[in-house]
């Protein structure tokens, strides 16, 4: 029996055994853990690559400490409501932002390169100039700074070159509480299949509820900071909780985005966007974050919401007095302050 422990124990060693010091960001601290190279741009892609074709696809690769993720290209089924994320992606409706002042989406397929394959093989496409390439390696830069990759910002591995606004990205999708919420519930279950510990997976939730989950919610800097504030919503369906310090006259329309139509039926298949406008009355006017957990790992409910009064590793990374003061979750993720347990 002692020598099973034993055995139990030395196989997840380097997950169990120390918790990440305040003082190192989480990308630091488990780039060499799971990945097996010393921090460098090159390794701190890897882990963000991993991490991001792992809430995609579903986990794939070893180590895998038990945790089970299926992925936001699966179909999904958060709080009891269907969801199809994949569809987002293929081109299946008109949920994409062309950026020339339309007030609907245009059809965009994001898995023009290579697709599960490329992913699979840990790339993230397989030329640099395709809509997948360009996704892809935007993510994995947000996530990088997200979570602190102190290595980030060369060549190999630039500081995020994507769009700053997550609500000018994702506002067609029109996107409602069970998608928001099943994507967030996927990102957090990959990095925990990967071995981050609870504390890690709990801050990553709430950071990403807080910032991206509430509609109206204020212009805010968050990546990149430079880019300063910007509308940050993801979730912006009518059922989607209000923002605590909602200011909906910041957002076009007070907000209202069109649902998004189907572009080609034969693509979107069985599963396709639940309707939600008729239970926009039951809206949440709380802001509390996300719809009742859906019995996910992540543990949301464990986190004990000090929300970043703790700032005491912070001396070690570049940020503006101002940030510091202001001490928001939001201002957290944008200076990439997160090690503070939250
Ligand atoms: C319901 C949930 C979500 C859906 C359906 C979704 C879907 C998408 C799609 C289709 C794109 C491509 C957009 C385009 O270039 O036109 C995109 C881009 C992106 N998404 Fe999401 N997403 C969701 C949530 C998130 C979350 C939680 C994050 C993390 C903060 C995130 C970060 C990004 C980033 C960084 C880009 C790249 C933006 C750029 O290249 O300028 N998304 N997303
Ligand atoms: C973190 O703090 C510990 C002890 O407090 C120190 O030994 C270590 O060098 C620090 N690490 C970094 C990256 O600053
Ligand atoms: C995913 O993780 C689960 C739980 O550890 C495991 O049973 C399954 O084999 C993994 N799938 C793949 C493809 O590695
Ligand atoms: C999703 O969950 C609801 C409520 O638990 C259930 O009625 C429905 O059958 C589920 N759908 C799928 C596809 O599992
Ligand atoms: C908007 O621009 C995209 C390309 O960025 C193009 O495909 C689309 O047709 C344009 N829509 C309109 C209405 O001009
Ligand atoms: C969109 O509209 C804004 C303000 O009206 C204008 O500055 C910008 O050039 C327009 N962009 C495109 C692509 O038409
Ligand atoms: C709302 O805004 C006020 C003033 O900017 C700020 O002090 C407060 O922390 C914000 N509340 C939340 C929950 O973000
Ligand atoms: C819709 O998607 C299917 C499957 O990819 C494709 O064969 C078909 O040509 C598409 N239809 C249109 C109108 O684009
Ligand atoms: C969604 O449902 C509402 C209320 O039933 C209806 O008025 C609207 O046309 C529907 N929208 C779409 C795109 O199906």
């Amino acid at each position: 029996m002692l020598l099973e422990t034993l055995i139990a124990v030395t196989a997840l060693g380097t997950f169990v055994k120390a918790a990440r010091p305040e003082n190192v960001t989480i990308c630091d601290w488990y780039t060499p853990l799971i990945i097996g190279e010393p921090n460098s741009p090159d390794s701190q892609q890897k882990l963000m690559q991993r991490i991001t074709h792992t809430f995609i696809l579903g986990n794939y690769t070893t180590p895998n400490v038990g945790i089970k993720v299926a992925g936001v290209a699966a179909p999904g089924n958060f709080s009891g409501h269907e969801v199809n994320i994949l569809n987002y992606f293929t081109g299946a409706y008109y949920s994409s932002n062309g950026y020339n002042n339309t007030s609907t989406g245009i059809a965009k397929n994001f898995l023009d390169d290579g697709g599960a394959t490329a992913l699979l093989a840990d790339k993230p496409a397989n030329t640099k100039t395709s809509n997948q390439y360009a996704l892809l390696t935007h993510v994995y830069q947000y996530f990088g700074e997200f979570y602190g990759c102190s290595e980030q910002g060369t060549g190999d591995f630039p500081k995020y070159k994507g769009v700053a606004s997550m609500y000018e990205v994702h506002k067609f999708m029109k996107s409602d509480p069970y998608e928001s919420g099943y994507f967030n519930e996927q990102i957090v279950l990959a990095a925990k299949s990967l071995g981050f510990e609870q504390a890690d997976c709990d801050f990553t939730l709430k950071a990403l509820e807080a910032t991206f989950g509430n509609r109206c919610s204020p212009a805010a800097p968050v990546i990149p900071a430079s880019a300063g504030p910007q509308l940050q919503a993801i979730c912006v369906s009518e059922n989607c909780p209000l923002d605590p310090n909602a200011t909906c006259s910041a957002y076009p329309d007070e907000g209202f985005v069109p649902f998004p139509e189907i572009a080609n039926a034969t693509l979107a298949g069985a599963v396709v966007k639940e309707n939600d406008t008729s239970a926009a009355t039951t809206a949440s006017p709380s802001g509390t974050g996300s719809p009742a957990a859906s019995g996910s790992a992540s543990g949301s409910s464990t986190a004990s919401g000090s929300a970043a009064t703790s700032t005491g590793g912070a001396s070690t990374l570049e940020v503006s007095s101002a940030l510091k003061v202001i001490g928001t979750l939001i201002t957290v993720v944008g200076a990439g302050l997160f090690i503070a347990p939250l």
